[in-house]
């Protein structure tokens, strides 16, 4: 359930019609509802602790945000006075979750890349757990960690080598993918590390991939994770943390339905029945995507002579790449709809290249120059991958609460753009 809805013949966001924001925004424009994703994040929450699945001493699990999916401070400030941490993988999300509010004791830090200079930085504001994806990362958490005099608390990231579904470009959790180690690595890894004065092993991750519609292959590998994390206490190794990641879906158009966060909590409940260990989770996309939509403005409709319609919009891939990057549908939706029949159209964005495309043949409500849009469930992959591909100014974002909006992140001007650039001495 969302807060985008029609009253009358308008479409609002919580009680602020968009086409309110677009008149003193500007189009394109992101706009979040912070009572969509404050249900969301509960919803998730609530279904865990119901089923049982239990976080450190017996209290919540932790709900670590994606920050990838929706990176932008107030977001992620919205979610963390609700209790969320915040999974990141880079210095920049690092800073951006503690900005926002997210104690470093909530925080994890992921990603197969991690600089010393990253490291060091976790490191020293306190982040919760790295979790380390390679035997060649987890002797560099080790070493820098010694270098600061501290022990780093290390998760080791197992890629469990399921099929996740999903696409290719967002499927993580194949040994052919760059993510994580091998369960023999694993456990080779954890015994290594915890004799290590620089590391201080306290669980183990692992994430299978995204926008998952199918709770089979995550029962797999978590039924695996359950065994590894026995094996290893077999060991007489300490297992504090088990991170099941994040990647359960959302209801994009036409698309499958995805489990509900009962039956992903239910799952997860019965697979771990009776282990004892704090749980997390790095869920993005089911708490963001249907927050947020992406509304634009019609430039105008040029149809062919052969008759293909082309529905151009003052948004394109750079503000919304996901269509052209993983071929995703999102519903589409007038902000006023016209009476009249459905056409057919190919939505389009300015940028030149065939590849700005958001979707073909889709049937939609008549629509002509200034008339709005509004891409559904662009809240998660939608402004945090945007770029000024073509120098268009980065698309801004505004977050909406009951009847009044902020402007979370401004349209910059021209000027910032090129202020940014520094003339080489030569020309
Ligand atoms: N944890 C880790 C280690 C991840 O790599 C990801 C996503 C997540 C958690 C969150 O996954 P989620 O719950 O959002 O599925 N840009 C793509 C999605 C890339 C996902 C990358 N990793 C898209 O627009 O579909």
């Amino acid at each position: 359930m969302d807060h985008f809805e029609y009253r009358g013949d308008e479409l609002y966001c919580e009680d602020v019609p968009l086409a309110r924001i677009a008149d003193e925004v500007g189009t394109p424009v992101y706009v979040y509802s912070t009572a969509t994703l404050e249900r969301h994040f509960l919803v998730l929450r609530d279904a865990l602790v119901a089923a049982g699945v239990r976080g450190e001493r017996g209290g919540d699990p932790l709900i670590a945000f994606a920050v990838k999916a929706n990176s932008n401070v107030a977001v992620l400030r919205t979610l963390a006075r609700l209790g969320a941490g915040a999974d990141t993988v880079s210095e920049g999300e690092i800073r951006r979750a503690l900005a926002a509010g997210v104690p470093p004791e909530k925080i994890v830090f992921s990603g197969v890349g991690k600089t010393d200079a990253e490291i060091a930085f976790a490191l020293r504001d306190g982040v919760a757990e790295i979790n380390v994806e390679s035997e060649p990362e987890l002797q560099t958490v080790s070493r820098v960690a010694r270098d600061l005099g501290v022990r780093a608390a290390v998760a080791i990231r197992v890629n469990p080598d399921v099929a996740a579904g999903g696409h290719a470009k967002i499927a993580t959790g194949k040994s052919e993918n760059k993510f994580g180690v091998s369960f023999a690595e694993a456990e080779r890894l954890y015994a290594k590390a915890s004799n290590d004065a620089g590391l201080r092993p306290v669980g183990v991750a692992c994430h299978i991939g995204s926008q998952i519609t199918d709770l089979a292959p995550m029962e797999a590998a978590f039924a695996k994770m359950r065994g590894l994390v026995e094996r290893l206490r077999g060991e007489g190794l300490h297992v504090e943390r088990l991170d099941l990641g994040g990647g359960l879906g959302v209801p994009y158009f036409n698309q499958p339905t995805p489990p509900s966060p009962a039956d992903y909590a239910a799952m997860i409940a019965r697979v771990m029945n009776g282990l004892d260990v704090a749980f997390a989770f790095e869920p993005g996309r089911v708490i963001a995507a249907n927050a947020g939509v992406l509304v634009a403005k019609v430039t105008h409709v040029h149809v062919r002579p052969e008759g293909r319609r082309f529905l151009v919009l003052d948004a394109a891939m750079n503000d919304l790449i996901r269509p052209a990057m993983y071929d995703a549908f999102h519903d589409i939706r007038p902000v006023r709809p016209r009476d009249g029949e459905p056409l057919v159209y190919d939505v389009v964005g300015p940028v030149c290249e065939t590849g700005d495309t958001f979707t073909r043949d889709r049937a939609l409500p008549p629509l002509d120059g200034g008339d709005l849009v509004a891409f559904m469930s662009a809240g998660a992959y939608g402004a945090a991958m945007a770029s000024e591909y073509n120098s268009r100014l980065l698309v801004p974002e505004v977050l909406v609460k009951d009847s009044g909006y902020a402007v979370v992140r401004p349209r910059p001007t021209y000027e910032d753009m090129l202020a940014r650039e520094r003339p080489a001495p030569w020309l």
